[in-house]
């Protein structure tokens, strides 16, 4: 397998991270990589929020509501969140906003597997909760939504990468060649 296959292959959640902080520039190359995903007619209706500040994570983490613990250890957060002034070329199916964003986000992740930096990715949209939580948390304009939190650090445990009998690399049950 080549590097992008293994990157690819490898990448697990990482839930517990060490004190050891990612550079800036680290944090940018993981941008860059979220800012290269396909997006709907290249609208790239996307924005991020980095927060490196303790507690303004703490208040993300508690913005999510549930199952965002992995958060309030992360060196940093990334908010992920929709633009919906970019997407007046697809009005009538604005809700491609949410693919662009996803795959935003897992560009990102894919970045950070390929550094060693470990990350979460901690559902927002469209749990309306959430959403809103995190909306009023950075006092959003009304056309930014916020779509998925991701906390990034240096792993502090050992994820076991590669495939596992949760997560297996082949599933002949989830194929159907040429017809369903
Ligand atoms: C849309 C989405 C929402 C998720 N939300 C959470 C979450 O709130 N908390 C969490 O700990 N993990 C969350 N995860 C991570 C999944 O639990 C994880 O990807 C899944 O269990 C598979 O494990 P793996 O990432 O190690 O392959 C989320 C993943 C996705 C794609």
């Amino acid at each position: 397998m080549n590097d992008t296959l293994n990157t690819i292959m490898n990448r697990k959640s990482v839930r517990k991270f060490s004190d050891r902080p990612v550079s800036e520039e680290a944090i940018k190359t993981i941008l860059k990589a979220g800012m290269s995903g396909p997006s709907c007619v290249n609208s790239r209706c996307w924005s991020f929020i980095v927060v490196r500040d303790k507690e303004t994570i703490l208040r993300m983490a508690d913005a999510n509501v549930k199952y965002a613990d992995p958060l309030r250890r992360a060196d940093f957060g990334i908010l992920v969140c929709g633009d919906l002034s970019r997407t007046e070329f697809f009005a009538s199916a604005r809700e491609f906003w949410a693919i662009d964003g996803a795959i935003a986000a897992q560009n990102m992740i894919l970045a950070a597997e390929s550094l060693g930096i470990g990350s979460c990715w901690l559902g927002t949209w469209p749990v309306k909760e959430r959403v809103e939580n995190q909306a009023k948390l950075f006092d959003l304009p009304g056309h930014i939504v916020p779509h998925s939190v991701i906390a990034f650090g240096y792993p502090a445990e050992d994820v076991p990468a590669g495939p596992r009998p949760d997560r297996p690399e082949w599933d002949e049950d989830r194929v159907h060649w040429e017809a369903w």
